[in-house]
């Protein structure tokens, strides 16, 4: 039987705004000695996102992940969404975490009513019944009623709602440290603390001199 050493986590990339973070969870993900092996699932309008945000496409699927990364991606397996049969789609294969980043409100729908009916969301579904760790997220704004009930749903089944909601606290200065910050607080959702992430020591009540 395969044995994979290090955390196995799954990547759900939907058809949100923000594929930036999806790129950025990837390559730390393919950096840290902790993980043993990633799977990446993306919806067709995740991969239009990805086309459109980021400005890549591949003419091989398999090549998707080092384009992302940059580097040779070994650990991560992109995995066709329509295969609903794919190991991710049972509880029996050994996940330790998955992240849907970004998360559509479309696909918090999906997932808030179980349908499973392509295999990120299945494997999302797989992870809220093996009671598994699943961050969904969510990129809409406004919010509906409907994305406000669904949240609660997945909320009540287990799911971490983490709406992509960048801090600003910390003083980031470029696009890259936005998204970094808020990507450290994912991965330490899914049980990879990162030592860069900021964390707030307390400071002054916030009246600033003059
Ligand atoms: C360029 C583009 C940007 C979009 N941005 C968002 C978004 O930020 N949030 C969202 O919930 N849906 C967004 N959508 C709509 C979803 O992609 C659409 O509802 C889709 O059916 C979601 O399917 P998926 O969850 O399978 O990817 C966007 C669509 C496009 C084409």
């Amino acid at each position: 039987m395969a044995h994979t050493e290090g955390k196995v986590i799954t990547v759900g990339v939907t058809g949100a705004s923000g594929a930036i973070y999806a790129q950025t969870i990837l390559r730390l993900l393919d950096a840290d000695a902790r993980v043993g092996r990633v799977y990446f699932v993306a919806s067709d309008v995740g991969l239009r996102l990805i086309a459109t945000e980021l400005g890549i496409v591949a003419q091989e699927p398999k090549k998707l992940p080092g384009l992302l990364t940059g580097t040779a991606a070994k650990k991560i397996e992109l995995l066709p969404n329509r295969d609903v049969g794919a190991a991710i789609a049972s509880g029996s294969a050994r996940v330790d975490a998955m992240a849907v980043i970004p998360c559509s409100a479309g696909a918090l729908g999906a997932i808030a009513s179980g349908t499973s009916d392509d295999l990120l969301t299945r494997a999302a579904d797989v992870c809220l019944k093996e009671r598994r760790t699943l961050v969904l997220c969510l990129r809409e704004t406004p919010l509906n009623r409907i994305h406000l009930e669904n949240m609660l749903r997945v909320h009540d089944a287990g799911a971490v709602v983490m709406p992509a909601m960048p801090a600003f606290y910390y003083g980031p200065k470029q696009i890259g440290d936005i998204v970094e910050q808020f990507v450290y607080r994912v991965l330490a959702q899914l049980g990879l603390p990162q030592a860069e992430q900021y964390r707030w020591q307390g400071g002054a009540r916030g009246d600033k001199k003059a």
